[in-house]
């Protein structure tokens, strides 16, 4: 009895069951066909959402507004110019100016391809490096010296930091300057100012030839010989020698002792040219340059010592162990000689030009100096007469 009792309330609580779900999915369906009646009369788009394949299968015009926010316009027309990331600006950064500290733009220039042959036409190019204060007083003739060449060369100014003038926009000079700090006179402070300019100008992996520069230097030759010397010449040209005086092996300190020894000690011009080689072994140099600012302090005077000698014992074969810009000390004292309007003649230039002897990859040269200082402001017009004809420039 109590089993068949039990059976039938099963039966029953069954089919209400049953019919409570069945009122259940009716009232959801008509709710959703609601909802869906709804959206249609909305948008009368609607319906393409929520057949899925009118994402493929319709053309994307259909749907203008919706998806030109969502898909990149490259889809269409990809171009490593414009819009994606392409090695362009990895090989060649566009601007001078940039956001990296010291440190990590020495980590960045550091880089070296682990695959030699470049994927792009590699033309090498010259990087003039220009130490200055401010304004370059000389800017004319170089503008002149650089007509023409565009392509072949790259122009970086460390200036005051400060100093913020711009050339205008037809100027060689426009846009060229490179973030700067305070620079010391025969400090660390100087050296700082040569390696933020060589880790600037590595970042373009077409500089093959780094040249040091400071606002009195002018070239003693057009562009095209400057170009071909440097860029032939299987060594780099930063002066180093061995100068027993107080003013030489006087100022090795020998806290510096054993990882620099008064055998290594040299000394040379701050006014150096670096091959890509040499450019990179000096800005990754994290060793060597903290021994030279802590122990090479005026009198010892970083900016003559810490690259003869770091460069004559580590890379001897890099450099052929004399500068390409011409100074003349033989007036005495601690800074060279300053020539003024009255010095500038065919003949003073001719001498610099051509009166030397010089090794230049094996063999003998009479070209040995590229470049010339100091040259006074009030040089500039004579310098501009006389240029056209004397340097060959393109008048
Ligand atoms: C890439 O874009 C640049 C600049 O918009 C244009 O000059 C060049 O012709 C484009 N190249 C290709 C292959 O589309
Ligand atoms: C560097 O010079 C030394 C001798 O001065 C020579 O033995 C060596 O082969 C040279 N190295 C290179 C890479 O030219
Ligand atoms: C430069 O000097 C170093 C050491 O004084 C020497 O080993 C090297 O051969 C010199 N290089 C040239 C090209 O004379
Ligand atoms: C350079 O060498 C040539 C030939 O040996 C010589 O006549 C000339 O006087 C030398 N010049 C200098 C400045 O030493
Ligand atoms: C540079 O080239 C000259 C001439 O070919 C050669 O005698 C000299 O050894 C070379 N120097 C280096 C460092 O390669
Ligand atoms: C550079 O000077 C040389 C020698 O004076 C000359 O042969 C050459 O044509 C000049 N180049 C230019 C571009 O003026």
């Amino acid at each position: 009895m109590p089993i068949k009792e039990l059976s039938v309330r099963i039966r029953r609580e069954v089919r209400d069951g049953k019919f409570q779900v069945a009122t259940t999915i009716i009232f959801c369906l008509s709710i959703a066909f609601l909802v869906l009646v709804l959206g249609m009369i909305i948008n009368d788009h609607f319906k393409k959402f929520v057949l899925y394949e009118d994402l493929h299968f319709s053309s994307l015009n259909a749907f203008p507004p919706l998806f030109s926010s969502s898909l990149s316009p490259c889809m269409q027309q990809c171009n490593s110019s414009n819009t994606a990331y392409g090695l362009k600006e990895w090989i060649s950064p566009k601007d001078r100016w940039h956001s990296m500290t010291d440190e990590e733009l020495m980590w960045r220039a550091s880089m070296v391809p682990g695959i030699v042959q470049y994927p792009f036409n590699r033309t090498p190019k010259v990087a003039f490096m220009f130490l200055t204060r401010g304004r370059l007083p000389l800017a004319p003739l170089w503008d002149m010296f650089f007509r023409g060449h565009e392509g072949l060369f790259s122009i970086y100014l460390h200036t005051l930091p400060e100093f913020t003038y711009e050339p205008s926009k037809s100027s060689v000079f426009y846009k060229r300057r490179i973030p700067s700090k305070l620079v010391q006179w025969g400090r660390s402070t100087m050296i700082d100012a040569e390696r933020r300019l060589l880790a600037n100008a590595l970042l373009d992996f077409s500089n093959e030839r780094f040249v040091l520069l400071s606002e009195t230097c002018i070239p003693l030759f057009n562009f095209s010989i400057i170009y071909n010397y440097l860029i032939n010449s299987n060594q780099s040209f930063l002066s180093t020698f061995d100068d027993p005086r107080p003013i030489g092996r006087g100022r090795y300190n020998k806290r510096m002792w054993p990882t620099i020894t008064l055998s290594d000690w040299r000394k040379g011009s701050q006014w150096f040219e670096a091959n890509r080689e040499l450019a990179l072994a000096i800005v990754s140099d994290i060793k060597y340059y903290p021994l030279f600012r802590n122990h090479c302090m005026p009198p010892c005077y970083m900016d003559e010592h810490y690259l003869p000698t770091v460069v004559t014992k580590f890379w001897p074969n890099l450099t052929s162990n004399r500068t390409i810009t011409w100074t003349d000390w033989s007036r005495g004292g601690s800074h060279p000689a300053m020539f003024m309007r009255n010095d500038v003649t065919g003949g003073f230039l001719d001498r610099m030009r051509n009166g030397f002897n010089c090794t230049y990859n094996g063999e003998r040269s009479t070209i040995c100096f590229l470049f010339a200082r100091k040259f006074h402001p009030n040089t500039l017009q004579p310098l501009l007469r006389v240029a056209p004809k004397l340097l060959g420039f393109d008048p």
